[in-house]
């Protein structure tokens, strides 16, 4: 027998949203007849905008032919892609993104969780509490979490930043010296937003610390206030400190079709174990040239259309429709005294639970009482104890729904 990587066995339990789907198919098979509406995993349910389907079906086309066949191409993305990125998402905003600065990959969980490779094995990591999972999970994969404390419940080599109602879920400053800052702005999952102030804090604090600020922003689409920062490189000297993630998963409905894309920029700077400086996107480029071979061409001619007149107007409906979603459950919940927050711009409302009930508690009344599928705060750590998470991604019918019957419910 051969020995495994002993970290994995610091891992806690399954990864959260398995073990929803588990809840939830065990619940099935005990009440067969149960209509299920599922809010929980933040999975969207439109089809695909039809210019992205259009462009879809003529790059197949382009592939059935060898004068338009296209085999293996670049690791970090066709330049199509990359300058309609540049040029919509950041050139239009005033910022300055260089074309080696972005590397296509098959999703920012993908790449939030292979990031880390590319950081010493000694580097202290700071994350938010409540957090998208995957961002501690690798960590404790990598050993760089020292053990579970299971009074805490939190490792012992983590450094957590507290994010709850009474600092209005904006995380305050580490306490000690870190080197890794994971922020998700809008937030995963408490769907609350920084300021361009409350955010130039932390690129201040990144560069006066020597730190690394990882920016998922993969809910970015969804901001309809205009003064939230959408980049984290609108702050000015962002680039020598943050590396960006953005996706086209839940903006273009790409959860099953696959395609988002990091920004590295060339300012970004390590040093290796003799103290020699390195460009962290030279590192993200020879891991990403090593390990991955390119998003699929038919993708990304998909993912170009996103960026088209006919896209841009798609897919504000889309995100509109969403949007929409998350109002009728916010209103809907708050009309009968719940508490929520998130849910204005970002697809995520998160909820006090009723007479401060655990979360799994939560999930398990509203799963056998209203047949309902929700995230349990303390999923994402021990600040979401006390809360849960509902998705706008539902369709209408089921959104409207799963508000009538928690409205029904006995709370
Ligand atoms: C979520 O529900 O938090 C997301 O769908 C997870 C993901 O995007 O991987």
């Amino acid at each position: 027998m051969t020995q495994m990587n002993p970290y994995y066995s610091e891992l806690q339990g399954s990864y959260l949203f398995s073990e929803i789907a588990k809840r939830r198919t065990k619940f099935v098979q005990e009440n067969p007849n149960a209509e299920i509406i599922s809010l929980g995993i933040g999975d969207v349910t439109r089809g695909l905008p039809e210019a992205i389907v259009k462009a879809m079906h003529a790059a197949v086309d382009e592939l059935a032919q060898p004068e338009t066949f296209r085999g293996y191409g670049p690791e970090q993305g066709y330049d199509f892609l990359i300058q309609a990125i540049i040029e919509n998402d950041y050139k239009a905003r005033g910022i300055d993104i260089q074309s080696n600065e972005v590397f296509l990959s098959d999703g920012s969980k993908c790449d939030v969780g292979n990031i880390q490779e590319i950081f010493s094995q000694d580097s202290i990591v700071a994350v938010q509490d409540p957090v998208y999972p995957v961002y501690v999970d690798t960590n404790v994969m990598a050993g760089r979490s020292g053990k579970f404390n299971s009074e805490t419940n939190r490792y012992e080599n983590i450094e957590y930043l507290d994010c709850t109602a009474e600092n209005n879920f904006k995380p305050s400053l580490p306490k000690r010296k870190v080197d890794i800052i994971y922020l998700c702005y809008p937030n995963n999952p408490t769907g609350m937003t920084l300021s361009k102030a409350e955010l130039k804090k932390w690129v201040d604090y990144a560069k006066e610390n020597n730190c690394i600020i990882l920016y998922d922003s993969a809910y970015e689409a969804f901001i309809t206030e205009s003064d939230v920062p959408r980049s984290i490189y609108e702050i000015e000297g962002a680039k020598e400190v943050a590396i960006e993630f953005r996706s086209f998963s839940k903006t273009a409905g790409f959860t099953g079709v696959r395609c988002a894309y990091t920004v590295v920029p060339r300012e970004l700077k390590g040093f290796d174990k003799d103290g020699k400086e390195l460009l962290v996107n030279d590192l993200w480029n020879r891991r990403h040239t090593t390990k991955f071979n390119g998003v699929s061409y038919v993708t990304q001619r998909g993912a170009a259309a996103v960026y088209s007149p006919e896209g841009k107007e798609q897919i504000k409906a889309l995100v509109d429709f969403y949007m929409t979603n998350a109002r009728i459950i916010r209103d809907g919940l708050a009309s009968i005294g719940i508490e929520v927050f998130g849910g204005v711009n970002a697809p995520y409302i998160w909820l006090k639970t009723p007479n401060g009930m655990d979360s799994w508690a939560f999930f398990d009344k509203l799963l056998s009482e209203a047949n309902i599928v929700g995230t349990p705060g303390v999923g994402f750590g021990q600040s979401g104890q006390g809360y849960f998470r509902l998705t706008a991604f539902g369709t209408r019918e089921n959104t409207e729904k799963a508000v009538e019957r928690i409205r029904n419910m006995s709370l």
